[in-house]
């Protein structure tokens, strides 16, 4: 699977599943920990989780996942705003890692911006690579003016920005994917398929029967398709689990692509980054 290079030489996969809503409700919970199962065995090489994520429970699913598999997928988690302290950072995520039986994240990001002082949430940060307890760092839901107060703190060493970004949230195509992406910082985009809201749209599903897939595949495939991407669709039904993947095999011709700009145009002027 095609991936992009972050700062400490590790390579992060354009594609994994996300598990926001997981370890939320205890009925559930046996589907869900079925579902990330199911991708662990088709090969899914990423999970995207947060402590914040049925407070600690959508870890403890991911835990259970991956215990007793000899092969581990590329790990992203995330730090609370108001966990995200000089201290309170290391903390965090010494209990996320107990709670996924992990000795590393391969990939560590401040959940959104809040009342943070980034300069004290970047020095746990760098203590925590330098212990080994994470690979790489990185934000998430930071606009543009947060991004260059991080580049001007971290020393280039901000592996990712992960926002909402799919066809029908194009808004940070004016100024903050152009400003990634000529720094190659990978954006890792939420919500690709809008929480489902994208796949009620007339437009794509008449895009993907025209393409011979399902709308999922289309709006996944058309993110995948744009350079410095990676895509983190939620799913805890197993054939969606397994559609979600097939969207890697969807080649989208430039007429196509045409055809979504047109029912999905990009934006002419500056909005502000919108988050879930
Ligand atoms: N950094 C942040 O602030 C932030 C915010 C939001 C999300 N995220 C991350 O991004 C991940 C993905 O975003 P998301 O969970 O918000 O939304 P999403 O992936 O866009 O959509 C998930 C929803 O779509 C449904 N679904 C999935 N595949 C489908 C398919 N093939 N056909 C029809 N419905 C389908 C799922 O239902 P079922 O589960 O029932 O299949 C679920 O209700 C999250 O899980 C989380 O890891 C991060």
């Amino acid at each position: 699977m095609r991936s992009y290079s972050l700062p400490s030489g590790a390579q992060i996969p354009v594609f994994g599943i996300g598990t926001w809503r997981m370890g939320e409700n205890g009925r559930r919970q046996a589907q869900e920990l079925d579902a990330v199962r199911h991708a662990l065995d088709l090969g899914y090489p990423l999970i995207d989780t947060a402590e914040m994520y049925g407070e600690g429970m959508a870890e403890d699913i991911v835990g259970e996942a991956l215990a007793g598999r000899k092969q581990r997928p590329f790990i992203v988690s995330k730090v609370y705003p108001h966990n995200a302290t000089r201290t309170g950072t290391i903390a965090a995520c010494e209990r996320s890692l107990k709670r996924m039986r992990l000795d590393r994240i391969d990939l560590y990001l401040l959940h959104w911006r809040g009342g943070t002082r980034l300069a004290e949430t970047f020095e746990a940060f760098h203590r925590l690579r330098e212990a080994g307890k994470i690979a790489d760092f990185g934000v998430s839901n930071f606009d543009l003016d947060d991004m260059e107060e991080a580049a001007r703190l971290d020393m280039g060493l901000t592996a990712c920005n992960q926002i909402l970004y799919c066809l029908s949230r194009r808004g940070p195509e004016f100024d903050l994917v152009p400003w990634m992406r000529k720094r190659s910082i990978p954006l890792m985009a939420y919500s690709p398929l809008d929480q489902g809201r994208l796949l009620e749209t007339a437009a794509l599903k008449t895009l993907a029967a025209d393409v011979g897939c399902t709308p999922a595949q289309l709006a996944l495939a058309w993110l995948l398709a744009r350079p410095g991407v990676v895509v983190i669709p939620k799913s805890a039904t197993r054939e969606r689990v397994e559609e979600n993947l097939e969207a890697l095999d969807v080649k989208l011709s430039p007429d196509v692509l045409a055809e979504l700009d047109r029912a999905f145009p990009p934006p002419r002027s500056k909005q502000s980054l919108e988050m879930l």
